[in-house]
């Protein structure tokens, strides 16, 4: 049965030491350090910070109000649980000790269980340092040896940024759906773009 966050919390310390996964330590174009792991219950207030952060500056993506500490810990609590079951691969991005970065591929349900749901967001001051490249990387490498074979995602059709860095890594465009997002503008396209992986 799913946890609760409050239960979550009684037993993480000791879940976080035993399933905590380092994916990989890079030395940004800055010089700073960046380490890809998975995330742990005491990424919850930078976490929080980071999804607030992408939400006030309008980013295209789904989540269009911020969220509380509440709200984020319930969310957190299922995110890890999943991880710890294998339904979901985690991958966050830490720059000197902060969390920056979250990405996530959840593996669909029945007869979708060999494809994989990809969502990714970065700190707006922490783009374009490839660190987004490095994490789909990650995501698309750990997905593969979770034995997924097809990675999904939506993305504002807007959203120059990620289509560029989504078809570099080899994702292809499939269709573009007319006014499935809607922003303050009003209504707006969303593409869907797909990768095989095998
Ligand atoms: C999209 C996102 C994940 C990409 O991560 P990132 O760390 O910024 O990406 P990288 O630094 O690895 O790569 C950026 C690339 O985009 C290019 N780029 C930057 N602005 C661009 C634009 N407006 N149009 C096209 N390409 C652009 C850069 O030149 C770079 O290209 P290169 O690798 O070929 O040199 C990140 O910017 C982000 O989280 N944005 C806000 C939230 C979001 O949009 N999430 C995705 C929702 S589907």
């Amino acid at each position: 049965m799913l946890q609760t966050a409050g239960e979550y919390r009684a037993t993480s310390l000791e879940r976080g030491r035993n399933t905590m996964k380092k994916f990989g330590e890079y030395q940004l174009s800055d010089g700073r350090r960046l380490v890809l792991r998975t995330p742990r219950w005491e990424d919850l207030d930078d976490l929080l910070e980071l999804i607030n952060s992408v939400v006030e500056e309008e980013a295209d993506i789904i989540v269009n109000r911020k969220v509380t500490r509440e709200e984020e810990a319930e969310w957190l609590a299922r995110f890890l649980t999943n991880i710890e079951k294998g339904r979901t691969i985690g991958v966050v991005a830490e720059v000197d000790g902060k969390v920056v970065g979250n990405s996530e591929v959840t593996r669909g349900a029945g007869a979708q269980s060999h494809v994989g749901f990809l969502g990714i967001i970065i700190a707006r001051e922490y783009r374009d340092l490839g660190i987004g490249t490095r994490m789909l990387e990650t995501l698309v490498e750990e997905s593969r040896r979770a034995g997924l074979r097809l990675l999904v995602l939506d993305v504002y059709a807007s959203n120059t940024r990620a289509r560029h860095v989504y078809s570099k890594l080899g994702f292809m465009e499939a269709e573009t759906i007319p006014g499935m997002a809607c922003k303050k503008e009003g209504y707006t396209d969303i593409v869907r773009m797909y990768l095989k992986l095998d």
